[in-house]
């Protein structure tokens, strides 16, 4: 007998998602400065896990810590939840920051999105090249095909404003080197991140609160997915093209059933139904506070959007400190 399809509840699964991601970042709370990446990544995973086991959802991982083969808790397409509960797709980054986190450097979050199945592209564990804006644009002001001094005059004119106005986000990489050296000759300014390309893209969609307008560069594919879905509950567009270094690469995009690889997603087309996402914050930053703790508690603030409503809520989470 075929069990009945359960309705992928987002507005009653947001709160235990926003659990998720609290339990992850106070796990690597006692990490934060350690200078040990390994340590804080594992506690950060194995308490996601432990709370993702809790959810009545009958949960896939297609965004998690890698190939079966390569990692031993939240692979892709491991089960997770209950299994009682509606089927969903899963994209997570338990600690998306390792580096900042191990160092105490701003901007290390937790981050988690689901989705009904089928909702999240699969992207393999490649690099994409990414171009993200805020919301308030029309579709397609900036695009990939653009050079970076193009798709600063074209924000600036959307905008309304001069180039040395707009601050471009990017992470600091030597393959980098022209597209930073193309961006300043038009005057813009630019903020380099030396890791955490979503949170780099979700400033995009808050530029009052961070002072960021657009977010170029490359990085890893999932975290991509990761932003995508963060940017279709906060509004904003992000575009994203898949880039492969070898063969092996490129076998990994067909086992992920990808077969156009010179694509180019757009936000929509790598989040394709409505979601909810949760990221809290691990490290300070511009978009979230980082975890506090004091000798009887421990405070964390998460960001939990539904992209339904487009509801951004900001809750600020007070646990009494275990020994
Ligand atoms: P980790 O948290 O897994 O260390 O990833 C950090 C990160 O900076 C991502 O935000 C970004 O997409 C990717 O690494 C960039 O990759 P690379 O360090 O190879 O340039």
């Amino acid at each position: 007998m075929t069990q009945p399809k359960i309705d992928f509840n987002d507005r009653m699964l947001s709160l235990g998602l926003a659990r998720v991601s609290e339990a992850a970042a106070i796990a690597s709370a006692d990490l934060i400065g350690r200078g040990d990446e390994k340590a804080a990544d594992q506690a950060a995973v194995n308490a996601m896990r432990d709370q993702l086991n809790k959810l009545d959802i009958a949960g896939v991982v297609v965004i998690g810590e890698g190939e079966r083969d390569e990692a031993p808790m939240l692979y892709i397409g491991e089960e997770v939840g209950t299994g009682t509960g509606p089927g969903v797709d899963i994209a997570l980054d338990p600690l998306e920051g390792t580096t900042l986190t191990a160092k105490d450097m701003p901007n290390a979050l937790t981050v988690i999105a689901m989705g009904p199945r089928g909702s999240m592209l699969h992207a393999p564990d490649v690099y994409m090249e990414k171009l993200a804006i805020g919301p308030g644009y029309a579709e397609g002001t900036v695009t990939l095909d653009m050079s970076p001094a193009e798709r600063v005059t074209a924000l600036a004119a959307a905008k309304g404003c001069a180039a040395r106005d707009i601050t471009v986000c990017i992470l600091e990489r030597p393959r980098h080197q022209d597209m930073i050296d193309q961006v300043r000759a038009t005057g813009a300014a630019i903020r380099l991140i030396t890791d955490g390309d979503v949170a780099g893209v979700m400033h995009t969609a808050e530029p009052a609160i961070t002072g960021i307008d657009m977010y170029m560069g490359t990085g890893g594919a999932p975290e991509g997915v990761l932003a995508a879905a963060a940017l279709k509950c906060m509004g904003g567009q992000i575009y994203g093209r898949l880039l492969f270094r070898n063969d092996d690469e490129k076998s990994r995009a067909h086992k992920a059933g990808i077969t156009e690889l010179d694509r180019i997603y757009s936000r929509d087309d790598m989040v394709t139904q409505d979601v909810i996402f949760a990221a809290t914050g691990v490290t300070g930053g511009s978009l979230l506070p980082g975890i506090k703790r004091d000798a009887t508690s421990i405070t964390t603030e998460t960001l939990l959007m539904r992209s339904k409503t487009g509801s951004v809520r900001r809750m600020i989470y007070r646990n009494p400190r275990t020994a």
